[in-house]
């Protein structure tokens, strides 16, 4: 039995999660489940982003506290989450006291090992809000190509980094009015000195995919720069070095922490041991994986590893960091100011949320970017998720439900074509399970699907429907694997589509929770002649008439109706 922490990124609370959000908080959960079904230790944690300079902007644009704002969306996500049916071992937040706490202690000791010095730098101050204005705090036109609202730390339009002092007409995203520049005492990291033990850590690394390692290595090209650990920000943790207060911590440096600090938080919630979480950290053996977008990646492969060897603590390193490329809706990337996308409350007025799962699980842009479209939608809960899964399954217990009572059949003698199917149940959960292990997830939703695909064609070759007169021992013979392979999907189907597993699982007349099953049992014909299969009901729906055409009104509708239900801020 291994040791696993999970985690994914965390969601910034300013909105709600569209599907690319939400992607990466399913896509662990499902890797989770998984290991879970093979009998690992699992941990799964990740929580709410709440610190920031862009939910500090607005917030106060609302005339808001901060904290105020930031508790409203996170309690509204949470719920969301729920429904979504992720398991985590614990959803927390930035805001938890065991956080801020961790987050201090461990910036004090980073201090204390000599990895930090004070910096002046030169930044924009409102004399009118009377505050400094780090990143998005400060707007102007972009000195590289004329784009009128670059932000302070980057230029949404070229993509290119900036300084603030580089933007042409600067001005106070609050007030408009244009700052002067003043210079302030900062607080830095000292990256440089540990960009040779990241850099041999990277490139000798087994379990990292090509394409993270690849944009890590890329990102320290031209070598690693200090970064300011501290912001003039009021909204976050206070800084602990001597001298700075009044600052707080850079919202990256604090999140970041949440994975460790929510995986104490979760040992002393649910065993009261505050010591408990060192196990998993401070374990050569544990591996931690964390799921994310591809932007989230120097932050992950870099600047955490970074920062845990700055501990002189013997923490364990990222072991597997699986970064998406984007989705995009059609061809345009999800904006929540134009309103382009899919935010994940609207999308559970349109399927359920099993349905998502699987549609994000089969989408899952892992090696370049794909867009949403309502077409392709429909393709997979029609095609795939209704007719390979769907059709398999309800073939297969509905006509042993009405041919045999619902009682397994005793097989027959074996055919090379039934001896090949069997072989296709037994080996195709280890097929499976081979991508999920390498976090392959849409790889391994495809080989699942082969298997439904593989028990349709055998039904048809077979069509025991013809040979329950003609030659009874042969129709027997197939019911009893279909019955296996349709219990060999239930379980392969439990990561992904938790809940429908369980109703498949129910009305395959087996006892308890299909996740708390060995992902093992899949591969093999443990579902005996004699065993009773409840009144099949259709496991899946095949989306309504014409849909395609309506998707846009439909999705126009969701948005109404649930734009009722978020909290007011988000109205
Ligand atoms: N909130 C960040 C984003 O959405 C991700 C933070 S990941 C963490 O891009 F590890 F820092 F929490
Ligand atoms: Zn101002």
């Amino acid at each position: 039995m291994a040791r696993y922490v999970v985690c994914s990124a965390w969601p910034y609370v300013n909105n709600v999660p569209h599907l690319g959000t939400i992607l990466p908080l399913i896509s662990a959960d499902m890797y989770a489940r998984f290991q879970r079904m093979r009998g690992h230790d699992v941990v799964y944690v990740t929580g709410s982003d709440e610190h920031g300079t862009p939910i500090e902007v607005d917030a106060r644009k609302k005339g808001l506290d901060p904290a105020v704002y930031a508790d409203m969306i996170h309690r509204y996500n949470v719920k969301l989450f729920e429904q979504y049916g992720i398991k985590f071992s614990l959803y927390s937040r930035t805001e938890s006291p065991v956080h801020k706490e961790f987050v201090q202690e461990f910036w004090a000791k980073i201090y204390e090992n000599g990895y930090i010095f004070t910096q002046e730098d030169v930044l924009p101050y409102c004399p009118n809000c009377k505050m400094f204005l780090p990143d998005r705090f400060v707007e102007g036109t972009c000195p590289y190509c004329g784009y009128e609202h670059a932000r302070g730390d980057q230029c949404e339009n070229c993509g290119r980094l900036l300084h603030p002092t580089q933007l042409i007409n600067p001005r106070c995203v609050f007030c408009g009015a244009t700052p002067i520049f003043k210079s302030t005492l900062h607080w830095f990291f000292d990256l440089p000195r540990l960009e040779d033990k990241v850099r041999e850590w990277l490139g000798k690394h087994p379990a990292m995919p090509e394409n993270v390692k690849k944009a890590a290595l890329n990102w320290m090209g031209e070598g690693l720069k200090p970064r300011s650990v501290t912001r003039d920000n009021k909204w976050g943790i206070p800084a602990p070095f001597p001298g700075a207060e009044g600052k707080t911590i850079y919202v990256w440096f604090d999140a970041l922490l949440g994975y460790i600090s929510a995986t104490k938080e979760y040992f002393m919630k649910s065993m009261g041991d505050p010591d408990k979480w060192k196990e998993y950290w401070m374990n050569r053996d544990t591996k931690t994986v964390f799921f994310m977008g591809k932007d989230n990646i120097p932050f992950h492969a870099i600047i955490f590893p970074a920062m845990l060897m700055a501990t002189h603590e013997p923490y364990v390193l990222p072991w597997m960091i699986s970064a998406t490329e984007y989705i995009l809706y059609g061809e345009r990337q999800f904006s929540k100011s134009r309103g382009i996308g899919v935010w994940a409350d609207e999308a559970l007025e349109i399927a359920p949320p099993d349905y998502w799962r699987f549609v994000l699980a089969r989408l899952r842009p892992e090696s370049k970017d794909i867009s949403f479209t309502w077409k392709e939608f429909q393709r997979i809960i029609d095609n795939e998720l209704n007719d390979d899964i769907g059709n398999f399954v309800h073939r297969v217990l509905s006509f042993i439900y009405s041919r045999y009572n619902g009682v397994i059949p005793e097989p027959g003698s074996i055919s090379s074509l039934d001896k090949e199917f069997e072989d296709k149940i037994k080996s195709t959960p280890c097929r499976v399970a081979e991508h999920m292990e390498k976090a392959r997830i849409k790889a391994a939703s495809e080989t699942m699907l082969e298997l439904s695909r593989a028990g349709n064609q055998y039904l048809n070759a077979k069509a025991p429907w013809d040979a329950y007169k003609r030659d009874p021992p042969s129709a027997a013979t197939t019911m009893w694997l279909a019955a296996n392979a349709v219990k060999s999907i239930a379980l392969m189907l439990s990561p992904f589509m938790p809940s429908s597993a369980q109703r498949l699982w129910e009305m395959l007349g087996m006892e308890g929770r299909v996740e708390e099953h060995r992902w093992e049992e899949a591969c093999s014909l443990d579902l005996k002649p004699g065993h009773r299969v409840l009144k099949p009901k259709p496991l899946f729906k095949k989306l309504p008439k014409g849909f395609l055409g309506k998707a846009e009104d439909m999705l126009e509708e969701a948005r109404r109706r649930v734009s009722t239900k978020r909290p007011p801020v988000l109205q």
